[in-house]
């Protein structure tokens, strides 16, 4: 749970970086109708989530740093006894000020009445540029107004992208962030292990999604993105999604899956077989995943730059797929001319929080960026050996992946998702009737 005075303080930090004479402007996400009168589950935009703590849609948080009146002004949805008998209870104004810890609310229909008066004297706005073009241009017309209504007032002259100061703050993850996100990997990691132990041949894709989605929910949780549940070949498009497929009495299945708990995302991904026993050649490449995971994982350190870990993972595995007769070559030389994404064409990780794929930098001044303590990344890697005729029968039609959550600490790497059985044999075990 993330405490008021912790959304006060990522607030405060938030305006000292943006300094006095600047408007920070970030507005709710909006619902989004599915068809008829039916909308999509709704979702928070993360970064308004993370600065208030909010879950209502139609609300903008304006912060007005060194304004004597009120730095922290939330537009958002009066209370209204009729419209909340239809669509649930709102926080309203009153509220708002005192749980959320504004110094003022008002109602968002006021929102263009209020906001040019807000922008005197201010130099820039800081909001998220090109992230909704509608909000963009609306600021551009509060500025306009300003200046056609308050003689002498040119309005604020810059408008600077939030993105940098706000996100570089979300990369870092506090004590009761981690603590969220320990949570979420260890509801995702009770799914993952449901899944395991319901897998039988015989069975549907979707009903091993049903199995990951049940035990999301009976936590409150949502899933935290569309989960990957990949029969045999499916497992070879890295975004299969569709889930209705027969499982294959004799080959693998691929779950990518994870649920949210208060916004903090888990990502785990898990190769078993479908029947609960590998064949040879379906444990031999396992375990070269593994290896590569093992050698990935002992990257994730403070004073490593992120690039480390995915180029562990790359020298095992394409060390390893030379050994098994898939590359054939020098190892440098196979490194170098990037052989391997014939086999592994995606990343090894990326930043989690609360987006699967979180924000903040990955290279700075072109080079790849240092781990620090309290990052939280995924490292997944994987193979996918097609069908293609040079490939030997028995490795074809294999995709794996092996993803855990693991935090930066100052010691050995924390795998947030080690609940989930990785080894070939502990998945053989958690798997017999
Ligand atoms: N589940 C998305 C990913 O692994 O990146
Ligand atoms: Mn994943
Ligand atoms: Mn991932």
């Amino acid at each position: 749970m993330i405490r008021p005075d912790e959304f006060a303080r990522r607030r405060n930090r938030l305006c000292e970086e943006a300094g006095d004479h600047a408007m920070v402007l970030l507005a709710a996400a909006p619902q989004v109708l599915r068809n008829g009168d039916s909308h999509y589950p709704y979702r928070q935009d993360s970064d308004f989530l993370y600065l208030t703590g909010f879950h209502e849609p139609e609300a903008v948080l304006v912060m007005l740093p060194g304004r004597e009146q009120g730095e922290k002004l939330l537009f958002c949805r009066p209370r209204d006894p009729e419209r909340e008998r239809w669509d649930g209870p709102r926080l309203g104004l009153e509220a708002a000020v005192e749980q959320l810890g504004m110094d003022d609310a008002f109602p968002i229909e006021d929102l263009d009445d209020i906001l040019p008066g807000l922008m005197e004297g201010c130099e820039r706005i800081y909001h998220l540029v090109g992230k909704d073009p509608f909000l963009d241009q609306r600021i551009i017309g509060w500025r306009n107004r300003l200046r056609a209504e308050h003689k002498g007032q040119k309005g604020p002259g810059e408008l600077v992208s939030l993105e940098h100061l706000l996100h570089e703050q979300r990369l870092i993850k506090s004590r009761d962030e981690i603590r969220c996100m320990q949570k979420a990997a260890k509801i995702s990691a009770a799914a993952m292990r449901r899944a395991m132990q319901a897998c039988r041949p015989g069975m549907n894709e979707a009903e091993i999604s049903a199995e990951l989605v049940h035990e999301y929910q009976r936590h409150g949780c949502p899933p935290a993105y569309l989960p990957i549940v990949a029969g045999g070949d499916n497992a070879l498009i890295l975004h299969y999604i569709d889930n209705n497929q027969p499982l294959p009495d004799d080959g693998l299945l691929l779950i990518d899956a994870g649920c949210e708990y208060q916004g903090y995302a888990a990502d785990i991904s898990r190769t078993f077989p479908v029947a609960g026993r590998f064949t040879g050649p379906q444990r031999e490449l396992y375990e070269l995943v593994l290896a590569a995971q093992d050698a990935a994982i002992d990257q994730v350190r403070p004073g490593h730059a992120f690039e480390a870990y995915h180029d562990a993972a790359v020298r095992t595995l394409t060390e390893g797929l030379r050994d098994l007769g898939l590359l054939s070559g020098a190892l440098d030389q196979l490194i170098e001319d990037q052989s391997y994404r014939r086999f592994y064409m995606h990343k090894t990780g990326h930043w989690l929080g609360l987006d699967v794929h979180d924000v903040g930098d990955y290279r700075i001044d072109e080079q790849s960026r240092v781990l620090e303590k309290n990052m939280v990344v995924t490292v997944e890697p994987g193979l996918y050996i097609g069908h293609e005729a040079d490939i030997p029968a028995h490795w074809r039609g294999i995709g794996i992946r092996i993803e855990d959550d693991i935090r930066v600490t100052a010691g050995e790497p924390e795998n947030m998702t080690q609940a989930v059985p990785r080894s070939a044999d502990d998945i053989e075990a958690i798997m017999r009737p």
